[in-house]
């Protein structure tokens, strides 16, 4: 097969040369090698060189981009799986040529997992990571990351297929990025507590057309009480932007205290923290001295998950203003002063326009109104 040279973060490997596509180098292949999801493996890279785990599996490595890019830039002892047999022809070619001792192995992920345990389990599929999340749980004795490219149906607007992908009901609301993110993580958590148990998010975060968490796996029923007691529900008004935050697996009635309108339950989902603030600080330390390509926009949005409060859901401006149909302050103004009037208030990663308060919704709308 013809082959084209690409190179991510320190590490040169091939890729298929296929038809020309515009969203990717000259004859590269969409179909193994997806240039827009560096960011996601620059943050892999950049997590696993703090972490330091004693083995690394990348369940479905495709031509082994992140794999390669793991055991060159990292140092770990990576296996790379695919099922698919060319995937894997290329797999071994770029270790052999980068002269990496990856372990390749060619077999279905359930197949893989069943019969061994990893102490890290990375799982990108194409899609739905649904399917897999079980076995990835029973396999990985410490860390697993997960990667979602199924925006839609974890964010709402594929409903029927959010439901049954995830046992949860999600909703298409003004923060429907941080409704997927946390549909994915309550997801995982609800597979994980039943063998008792717990997660504890390191780094999760939705970026353009995607949702990564990094978990940590936590054994004891301890564990999985802590990780229960971090599932729960948003309840949305479908009228007014009013939303509460129930912490419980059932959820509760709740009528909107400003429209008298009985509010709809999303979830259940993960209402805890998405990451440890102490590892974020530290990979921000860490950043500037690895070579990424994505560095200016992962330390970015690194910056701005670790300046998030620890509030939820967040807000959209943009949204908000155009519900009290008000012409908005800038942003830092708006933030400014919900601070002057006593609460907190940030920025959050999910969009440029996304803010996390704890002020109540009337306060939120009068600060709109005197700009
Ligand atoms: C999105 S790609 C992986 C991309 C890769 N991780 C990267 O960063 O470039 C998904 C891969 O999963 C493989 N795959 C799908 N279902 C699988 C299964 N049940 N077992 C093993 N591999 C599978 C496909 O052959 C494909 O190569
Ligand atoms: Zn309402």
């Amino acid at each position: 097969m013809d082959f084209a040279s690409v190179v991510e973060g320190t590490t040169r490997f091939a890729i298929p040369r296929q038809d020309d596509d515009a969203h990717f180098p000259p004859g590269t292949a969409p179909v193994f090698f997806n240039k827009r999801m560096e960011l996601n493996r620059d943050a892999t890279i950049l997590l696993l060189s703090e972490l330091l785990p004693s083995d690394y599996l990348d369940l479905m490595a495709a031509t082994g981009v992140r794999a390669l890019r793991v055991a060159h830039e990292c140092a770990i002892p990576v296996i790379a799986n695919d099922r698919d047999a060319a995937a894997v022809r290329f797999l071994r070619d770029n270790a052999r040529r980068l002269n990496l001792p990856i372990r390749v192995v060619n077999r279905d992920a359930h197949a893989l997992l069943a019969t061994e345990r990893f102490e890290t389990v990375d799982l990108d599929p194409f899609g739905s990571p649904a399917p897999f999340i079980d076995s990835c749980i029973r396999s990985a004795r410490r860390y697993l990351f997960v990667t979602a490219t199924d925006t839609a149906p974890l964010c709402g607007a594929h409903l029927k297929a959010g439901m049954r992908r995830y046992a949860a009901r999600p909703m298409n609301t003004d923060y429907h990025p941080e409704v997927g993110l946390r549909m994915l993580i309550g997801h995982v958590a609800r597979e994980t507590m039943k063998y008792d148990r717990g997660i504890e998010p390191i780094l999760s975060f939705s970026f353009e057309h995607f949702h990564r968490t990094h978990l940590r796996l936590i054994p004891g029923v301890r564990a999985a009480d802590r990780t229960r007691t971090s599932l729960g529900y948003i309840h949305q008004c479908p009228t007014c932007a009013y939303r509460e935050v129930e912490a419980e697996l059932l959820p509760g009635s709740v009528i909107c205290p400003y429209c008298s309108k009985k509010t709809d339950p999303i979830g259940p989902l993960w209402i805890g923290e998405i990451i440890n603030r102490e590892i974020v600080q530290n990979l921000l330390e860490r950043i500037p001295t690895m070579i990424l390509g994505s560095k200016a926009r992962l330390t970015r949005h690194l910056t701005l998950l670790l300046g998030e409060l620890p509030l939820l859901p967040h807000y959209d401006y943009h949204l908000m203003a155009k519900r009290t149909g008000a012409s908005p302050p800038a942003m830092e103004i708006f933030l400014t002063r919900l601070r002057e009037r006593g609460y907190r208030a940030s920025r959050a990663h999910y969009s440029g326009t996304a803010v996390l308060t704890d002020a109540p919704l009337d306060i939120i709308q009068d600060v709109f109104k005197v700009s």
